[in-house]
């Protein structure tokens, strides 16, 4: 959005972005959305989550989501049905620009995937449990696999909240500084540079004289150069990728 008002002005044309998560435990997701940016992002109309509860797709008398596996072996597997059923009553209601599953072995999220996300519109997101769900789900009815790192979940909630975080606060106009999601750490292919804020002094404790001197370009050229600093040290892999120069 541009900073002249104009994202005021032509508010009401923004389509609002609609993330609709499929979970066997939605109960996990019920405060998540309730607070702070994502309730807000919500309330001002940019976006809209709704989580449902699967086994309302359910067409089993006890609304069991899973069963066991062919070829045995320990665990359960979730049942195509359902969630077939699920995703074909959304996608005849609505266009979305992706339909995800949450497992371990998707590809892993990183801030271009959430940057893309952002502007794709619509998203379905479906929540594995138990062993995961039947693979003709992944064969047929999903468009992406993300993972939210090398690490297993007991259910894919956690990494359904992390993705639509990642994606709803990109949006134009949800963060109260339209600058704020692109100075973010990973945006420029760097980890963010430190900030202070008032006391200048604690305990004996400084912020930096430079952040205190009023002179911008200096400001600039020490947090380009803290952020490549601690890119170097932290993330030294974003430094291939990006192929970041010093200035
Ligand atoms: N479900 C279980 N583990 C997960 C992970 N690491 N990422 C996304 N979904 C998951």
């Amino acid at each position: 959005m541009c900073n002249h008002g104009c994202g005021q002005a032509f508010a009401h044309l923004r389509t609002v972005v609609r993330i609709d998560i499929l979970s066997a435990v939605p109960r996990l997701l019920d405060s998540w959305f309730n607070e702070s940016i994502l309730e807000r992002a919500q309330k001002k109309g940019l976006a809209e989550v709704h989580v449902h509860d699967l086994r309302d797709w359910s067409t089993d008398k006890h609304r069991r989501l899973d069963d066991y596996p062919f070829g045995g072996g320990a665990g359960m597997v979730m049942t195509v049905e359902p969630i077939h059923r699920a995703i074909a009553e959304l996608k005849a209601q609505r266009d979305y620009g992706e339909v995800i599953y949450l497992c371990p072995d998707g590809q892993l999220l990183d801030q271009p995937m959430a940057n893309e996300l952002s502007l794709k519109g619509n998203l379905i997101l479906l929540c594995g449990h138990y062993k995961g769900v039947d693979e003709r789900v992944r064969e047929h009815l999903i468009t992406r696999e993300v993972s939210i790192g090398d690490y297993v979940l007991s259910g894919g909630e956690l990494a359904a909240a992390v993705v639509s975080d990642a994606v709803i606060r990109l949006l134009p106009g949800v963060l109260g500084d339209e600058t704020s999601a692109l100075s973010d750490s990973f945006q420029d292919g760097l980890v963010s540079p430190p900030d202070y804020t008032r006391p200048a002094e604690y305990q004996g404790w400084k912020v930096p004289d430079v952040l205190l001197s009023g002179h911008q370009a200096n400001i600039d050229a020490w947090r380009h150069q803290q952020a490549l600093e601690r890119t170097r040290q932290r993330r030294p892999g974003l430094l291939g990728e990006a192929g970041v120069q010093d200035q």
